[in-house]
Formats: C-alpha cells, structure tokens, sequence
C-alpha cells in the first residue's frame, strides 16, 4: 500500500528500519526483510550501515523502481558544500545513481544550508522527495515559511505512548507526510505486554507489534519497524487483513502521554550531545 507524497512521489505506507542493526548483521538482515516483501529501506548515514543496505539491494535483483530507499544526513554535516558531498557519499555507500527519500536527521547545526543543497539536488533530479526528521512543528512551520520546498515528510518519534496527533494535523495541513520512527518504542513502557493493545490483538487474533502498526496505518501515518528477525519481519508486514474499530481506537489513543520516551529536542543537554556526536 502507497501513500501519495506531496509532490506526487508514491511511498509505501509500511517499510523497513536499520537502526541499530550492527554493519557485519546488515547485509543479511536487509536480504531477509527485501526476501519477506519489504521495499522500502530506512537507513542514515549515523547508522554507519549504508554500505551493507547497498550489497543487500544490489544482491537482490529487485529493479531499482520497485524499492524506495531513504536515508539522512547528519547534523556533524550541515552546510550547502559538505551537504552535497555527504549525499554523494551515501549514494556511493547505497550502489545508487538517485535517491527516493533524503532526510535531514535532526533540526540542529546549519541545517537550512543543507536544505537549500538538498532543494538544488532535488531540482537536479538526484533525489525525488527531500525531507525532514525529528522536526518539532514551530521548525518545521520555520523551515517551510522561508523555503521553496515543502518537506515531503517529517519523521519523528510516534507511538501509542507518544501520539502527536496535533503535531500530525499540522503537518497535514503543510502537506507534510508524517512517518513514525520507534512504533514499538523499541520495546520501552513494556509495549509488547501492554494489556490494552495485548486484548485488542486477541480480538483480532494479532500480535501487539501487529496492532500498534495497524493503529499507525490507519491514522495515515507512515511506518519502517525493525526487527533483525526473518519471522517478526513477516509478522510485522502482516497488518493489512484487519481493521480496528472506533472503540478500539479510542482505547489506543488513551495511552498517549504527550511525551517523548527517548529524548526532547528541545533539552539544551541533548541539544549539546547531539551536536557533539561524530558519524566519521
Ligand atoms: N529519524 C530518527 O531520528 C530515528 C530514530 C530512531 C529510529 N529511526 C528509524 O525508525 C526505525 C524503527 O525504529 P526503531 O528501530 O528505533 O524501533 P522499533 O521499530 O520501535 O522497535 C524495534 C524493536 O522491536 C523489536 N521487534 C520488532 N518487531 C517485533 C515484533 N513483531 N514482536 C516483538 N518485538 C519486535 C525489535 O527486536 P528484534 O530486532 O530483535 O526483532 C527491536 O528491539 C529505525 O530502524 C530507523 O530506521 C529513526
């Protein structure tokens, strides 16, 4: 299933993440999800397992414009010049000659140097959506007010712990795609014995995993789950043979704490150790 992006690029809906899946462990991890149906690849160039993402693709045999691969620069890397040279680099890295989806990784550094590199590649036809990650609305709202390019799609942190319905409503009325990283949390606030989404998976015979991604799906947000397991992979593919109901959905949404479970943006002491942290 595709979603429409606002410049007309289709993005599947429900695709695969790499973070934190060790370089050595890529190449097959990737292999497996592109062999279970994944075609859309979330990586970055801070995950330090580009490369491995390309061998998989290449290996693969699927044609180029059948796979929809992102990745994202980041921040050590901000600035019009070191921009376009960090793009060339993960293209390298990826085996590709253009790019579905670039993001910039965090709202920090010279990023609007970066975004107007990333405008001009986009224009050269070297990328076919730029983007935006971890953007709060005030600059994302900021970035779009003194810019051509819209971002296709923001993504941030979004799960049944952390909601962000208005955050999405405003992205919505921007025509900005939003994609969920962490769905699960990563496991946090123990997600997958939580006892709210573990009744609705029985009512529908699913996991929690394939409730909280049908929960996503069907607020029309965007979804790359990890897992370095070929079964949860299938498993986490398998979410479109139901429907959850309005009670159901109203359950969910009751979970919400309206708060990170990671880190604030807006923490001067991660905006420091963000800033701080070198991909090379
Ligand atoms: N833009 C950003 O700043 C940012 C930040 C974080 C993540 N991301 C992107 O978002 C993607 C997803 O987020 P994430 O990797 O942080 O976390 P996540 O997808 O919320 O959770 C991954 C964890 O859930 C487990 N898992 C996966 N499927 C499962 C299932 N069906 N049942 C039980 N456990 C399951 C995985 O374990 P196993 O691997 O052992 O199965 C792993 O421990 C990332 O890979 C990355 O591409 C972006």
């Amino acid at each position: 299933m595709n979603l429409t992006l606002n410049n007309g690029v289709r993005m599947p809906i429900l695709g695969f993440g790499v973070f934190q899946v060790p370089d050595e462990q890529t190449e097959q991890v990737v292999t497996d999800a592109l062999a279970a149906g994944y075609r859309s690849i979330d990586t970055a160039a801070s995950y330090g397992n580009e490369e491995a993402v390309g061998r998989a693709i290449a290996s693969s045999g699927i044609p180029r414009d059948e796979l929809f691969v992102t990745t994202k620069l980041w921040i050590q890397h901000t600035g019009v010049d070191t921009a376009k040279r960090e793009f060339d680099k993960s293209l390298r890295n990826l085996g590709l000659d253009y790019l579905d989806l670039y993001l910039i990784h965090q709202p920090l550094g010279d990023y609007y140097s970066s975004w107007h590199a990333m405008q001009e590649l986009y224009g050269e036809g070297l990328i076919r959506a730029i983007g935006v990650s971890n953007f709060h609305p005030d600059r994302l709202v900021d970035l779009i007010t003194h810019n051509d390019v819209v971002p296709a799609v923001n993504q941030v942190e979004t799960h049944p712990f952390f909601q962000r319905a208005a955050d999405q409503q405003l992205m919505r009325e921007h025509g900005v795609q939003i994609e969920s990283w962490g769905p699960f949390a990563e496991g946090r606030n123990d997600l997958f014995t939580n006892p709210t989404l573990t009744e609705i998976g029985k009512a529908h015979g699913k996991s929690v995993a394939q409730v909280v991604l049908r929960w996503l799906i069907q607020r029309d947000v965007a979804v790359i789950p990890k897992s370095v397991r070929p079964d949860r992979m299938a498993e986490n593919l398998d979410v479109f043979d139901f429907d959850l109901t309005a009670d159901e959905l109203a359950r969910i949404a009751a979970l919400d704490t309206g708060s990170s479970l990671f880190f604030d943006h807006r923490d001067p002491a991660m905006v420091t150790w963000l800033g701080g942290r070198r991909v090379d």
